[in-house]
């Protein structure tokens, strides 16, 4: 798991690119580096450790104008300060970062030992630091840096997100792309390439989006770029629609505080968007492709896979297979039936890179993709077939929260446009009333989550919908307090589960789903009978007097993981802030998860 940061520019760049790794950062980076170039050569410091113990290796003095940086938390292995990126040739002519996965690694390799080339690491940016250089020796003074550049990009066979900087010139950042994460950013003094906007986006919004095949250069006054064949592309940099306001953190302690609150104008951003007053505004194409196709196919991870289970409940309804896929199985397992898949692919970032990955496997197939995304600036949506995006805002903290309420929100104005059920917008309107009555209601949450916060494992139960949004706040409070947390189908847990109960250990059950209230209230007698201490979070008309809390607002049941996600999200928030977690960079998560083996 790791980011980028490359930046060419008119003033000096350390602090700056200092300040985007820091953005970039994960909790636990354990590799850090960053190579400063100038015409009159290049100093590289490396650390294994984070940006803290970077900043104390590199000197004083030392500065630039030109800067490529990395950081990494590698889940994997040890770290040795050798692997470290940027990684320089063996002839240290150029150093590379590389994110991605190059599947003729091992082939390339074989072919620079033969040509002599010595490597010191088993890592895959060594091997293609060493295709460049040999690219580049051989074309002596024949061929320019991009020509030698754009011959090794031809050999490589895979994913990636390439950036080089060759150390006898200096003044430029090249970069080469395909099917991984890569922005190019324009601001004031500067050019920068990076994995993530967000490293940049308080600096400036305009962005250039490279497709994949594209070869280029960033100098101090302008990008360059090309197609593989060298013809240059004409690159007109967009403006990001983010505000100001939804950068700040503003008058609250954490971003994910700030993020929760946010909910009711998520929701009501999403209807102004796909809603005219009279119709839904939703692309006709799109419509008739959901229609027509024989399979829906959810696929997605964490917290966006536990929005598409409530999606699959939705879609369900009109006659047709439904399934929904952890992203990181359906690779090895792809799967789907009938002869006519669409494939809905949800993500909050649009980078994580077992999403990326299926992305592809569906492109091989000739397989036609829905993109559901927060980030207009990410590889799912600029590459996929149809598109929705979640206008949620930019998502500072680590957890996911109001993308959630927005991937279900805007999921149920598909839904409801499929059926053409205007009732839906009104449907919403209690929503936002409901988020509300959950934000003026935390501190009830607080006294919750001080009572339990101690607890060494926590049950969430619920049947149908309530299963659902169970699976989110078991997530929610596992990855931000680290206690233990199970989410159980409310039958389920009389199924072997019940021996792990006793009386310290609290089993938050919701209830909000009219077709499984009484069967789930049944369970809690049996529960009860083990002595755990049960907290039943309810819904009207569902809510009894001993409930521990009851939410006054009426809603539809196929809407209550919305508002009972905002309940999960208070009790993970407030139990984290008891425990004194890092609450907005809790511990082994990112942003935008990259593959296992820390690429
Ligand atoms: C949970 C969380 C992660 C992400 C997951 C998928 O709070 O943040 O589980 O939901 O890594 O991320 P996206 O939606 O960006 O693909």
């Amino acid at each position: 798991m790791s980011g980028f940061i490359c930046r060419v520019s008119n003033n000096l760049v350390k602090e700056k690119v200092l300040n985007s790794l820091e953005l970039l950062r994960y909790q636990d980076d354990d590799s850090t580096g960053i190579i400063f170039a100038s015409t009159k050569g290049c100093h590289r410091y490396r650390v294994v450790g984070d940006i803290s113990d970077l900043r104390k290796e590199i000197p004083e003095d030392v500065d630039g104008h030109v800067a490529m940086a990395h950081t990494r938390w590698s889940t994997y292995a040890k770290q040795i300060v050798e692997k470290v990126y940027p990684i320089c040739s063996e002839n240290r002519l150029v150093a590379v970062i590389v994110h991605g996965l190059i599947d003729n690694i091992l082939t390339i390799k074989r072919r620079l030992e033969r040509q002599g080339y010595k490597f010191e690491t088993t890592s895959a940016n060594e091997v293609v630091a060493n295709l460049i250089d040999f690219y580049v020796q051989e074309g002596g003074s024949k061929l320019t840096y991009l020509q030698s550049l754009n011959k090794a990009v031809h050999y490589l066979e895979g994913s990636y997100a390439l950036t080089a900087l060759f150390i006898g010139e200096g003044d430029r950042i090249y970069f080469a792309k395909k099917e991984t994460a890569m922005v190019i950013v324009k601001t004031d003094d500067s050019f920068v390439i990076t994995n993530d906007f967000n490293a940049v986006v308080q600096e400036s919004r305009l962005y250039y989006y490279p497709l994949d095949g594209a070869i280029g250069y960033i100098s101090k006054d302008d990008l360059f770029v090309f197609d593989r064949d060298l013809e240059r592309i004409t690159s007109q940099f967009t403006k990001a629609t983010i505000t100001e306001q939804e950068l700040e953190l503003g008058h609250y302690p954490h971003y994910m505080l700030k993020e929760i609150e946010e909910s009711p104008r998520v929701v009501r951003r999403l209807i102004n968007q796909y809603f005219d007053g009279n119709k839904y505004r939703f692309d006709n194409a799109l419509i008739d492709r959901i229609m027509e196709a024989d399979n829906i196919v959810f696929i997605a991870a964490g917290t966006s896979y536990n929005a598409a289970l409530v999606g699959q409940r939705y879609l369900r309804s009109f006659n047709k297979k439904v399934d929904v896929f952890i992203a990181s199985e359906w690779i090895y397992y792809p799967y789907q039936s009938g002869d006519n898949p669409l494939y809905i692919l949800i993500s909050q970032s649009g980078e994580t890179s077992d999403v990326l990955k299926c992305m592809r496997i569906i492109r091989s197939y000739g397989g036609e993709i829905l993109a559901i995304t927060n980030t207009e600036v990410s590889t799912l949506f600029q590459s996929a077939d149809y598109r929705l995006l979640l206008h949620a805002g930019p998502e500072i903290s680590v957890a996911s929260t109001k993308a959630y309420i927005a991937q279900i929100t805007l999921l149920s104005l598909l839904y409801a446009r499929l059926l053409n059920k205007v009732t839906t917008i009104a449907a919403l309107e209690k929503v936002i009333n409901a988020l509300n009555e959950m934000i003026e209601r935390r501190h009830e949450i607080e006294k919750i989550a001080s009572m339990i916060k101690n607890s060494r494992d926590v049950f969430f139960l619920g049947r149908g919908f309530d299963y659902d949004l169970a699976i989110e706040a078991q997530l929610k409070l596992k990855e931000t307090t680290y206690i233990h947390s199970e989410a159980y189908a409310g039958g389920e847990i009389l199924h072997g589960p019940l021996a792990l109960i006793d009386d310290k250990t609290p089993v938050i059950v919701f209830l909000s789903d009219n077709s499984t209230v009484s069967a789930m209230r049944e369970v809690i007698v049996h529960i009860k009978d083990r002595g755990a201490n049960v907290i039943i979070v309810s819904a009207e008309p569902f809510t009894l007097p001993e409930d521990n809390f009851g939410l006054v607002t009426l809603v539809k049941s196929y809407h209550s993981p919305i508002l009972f996600a905002v309940f999960g999200q208070y009790l993970a928030y407030y139990i984290a802030v008891g425990l004194g977690r890092n609450v907005d960079r809790p511990r082994g998560l990112n942003k935008s998860v990259q593959d296992a083996n820390g690429k």
